[in-house]
């Protein structure tokens, strides 16, 4: 395993981290993880030098939390970087915002959180941060011993972004990078811009969800084929990932044993700077062609849900891009009528939007629901 310091500390950081995001579930069921395989692949990561853990309050419904805890348990915990976050949107009272974060205490069955971070900064997310002295509870927390290093992360436009990252003298952040993203919300200038102020960035989505790993269509394949070097499409989008020195670990929310162990091989090879420069332009063109193709960048992170009445909104949102992705392929419209029940179709949406509000891409969801109703169910 590649590993990059934490420059403050000198801390030694694994380049792969373990994102609780996606973790093997069983029957569907989101809040129900596979617990016993979850906590085998988190384990095994870590044997095999992976050393940064990442959950939120919300993953798996709360369930994330109480999983990570238990793999960290019989002396895992003292092998890793421990990273959970304060969704202040949960929050309704200042009061609330230690209520929130005892409960993850309690959860994970810890005393201290290493990495902390103010989860998911948006403009609306950022008022209400400074409207409950989150800082400052943070701070008291730091001073407690019971969080090392405090951090945010973010999803809005670069302008916020850069009035964030200069707000507070942060001990690092966390940003969406994929190749597909290089312009998208913080994007590499928000990444350069940390670097300019040695604040480390922990690199979240990846492959876009997974997006850029799944059923490649067929130009986007004729690319890879022309490649010099052989790579898996994992191996191309994380080792793009990599290649920026500013980036001290990227998260892979990761939901098979065989994803992990390939992702470990790549990010035991990894080195910064190392793409070619006619590697990093076949990348470029495989970028452009998906962006070209996909009409909503949704990264599949279920932020929107709940939904009040029960639409997929995740899953509807990526039948509607495969298809133009695949080019109108029946088979998508089957897959949608198959696996979307209909008492969660688009058709339900109300268009109350209380899931815009919570989207990290900022995606006009209700409008899209509109859409795919009208494409799969008319
Ligand atoms: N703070 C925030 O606001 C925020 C937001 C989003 C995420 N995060 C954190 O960042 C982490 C990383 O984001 P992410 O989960 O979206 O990461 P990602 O790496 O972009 O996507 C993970 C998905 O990619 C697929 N995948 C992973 N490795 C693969 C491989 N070797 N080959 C083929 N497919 C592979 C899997 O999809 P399948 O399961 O479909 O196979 C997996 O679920 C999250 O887990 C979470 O901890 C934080």
């Amino acid at each position: 395993m590649k590993y990059r310091t934490f420059m403050k500390t000198g801390e030694r950081i694994s380049l792969l981290g373990f994102g609780t995001m996606r973790l093997p579930i069983v029957d569907s069921d989101f809040s129900n993880i596979d617990e016993a395989e979850a906590i085998r692949m988190i384990r095994s990561a870590i044997d095999s030098g992976v050393n940064y853990v990442d959950t939120a309050y919300m993953y798996h419904n709360g369930f994330s939390e109480v999983v990570t805890g238990k793999a960290l348990k019989d002396g895992y915990r003292e092998k890793v970087f421990l990273a959970d976050k304060m969704p202040v949107w949960f929050a309704k009272t200042e009061q609330d915002i230690e209520k929130i974060f005892n409960e993850q205490l309690k959860r994970l069955d810890v005393d201290c959180i290493d990495m902390y971070l103010v989860h998911n900064i948006t403009g609306p997310i950022w008022n209400r941060v400074k409207k409950f002295n989150t800082l400052a509870f943070l701070e008291k927390k730091k001073a407690e011993g019971k969080i090392k290093h405090i951090g945010f992360s973010f999803h809005d436009e670069y302008p916020l972004f850069e009035e964030v990252i200069k707000a507070y003298p942060w001990d690092f952040c966390q940003i969406q990078l994929n190749f597909m993203d290089a312009d998208f919300q913080a994007g590499v200038k928000g990444l350069k811009l940390a670097g300019s102020m040695n604040i480390p960035v922990v690199i979240m989505e990846p492959l876009k969800g997974g997006k850029l790993t799944d059923k490649l269509p067929e130009s986007i394949q004729a690319y890879w084929d022309q490649a010099p070097v052989k790579r898996t499409p994992a191996e191309w989008a994380l080792r793009w990932v990599a290649d920026f020195p500013e980036v001290l670990t990227i998260l892979s929310g990761m939901s098979t044993r065989e994803q992990v162990e390939e992702n470990i091989r790549i990010m035991n090879e990894a080195d910064p700077n190392s793409l070619s420069e006619k590697e990093l332009e076949i990348v470029a063109k495989v970028s452009g062609e998906y962006n070209s193709l996909i009409q909503y960048s949704c990264t599949g992170c279920k932020y929107c849900m709940p939904c009040p009445v029960n639409v997929n909104i995740p899953e509807t949102i990526g039948y509607y891009n495969d298809w133009f992705l695949f080019d109108g392929n029946p088979k998508i419209s089957a897959d949608f009528n198959m696996w979307i029940s209909p008492k969660a179709r688009p058709s339900l949406c109300v268009g109350c939007k209380a899931c815009e509000g919570h989207c990290p891409q900022q995606l006009p969801i209700s409008e899209v629901m509109k859409k795919a109703a009208t494409l799969f169910e008319a």
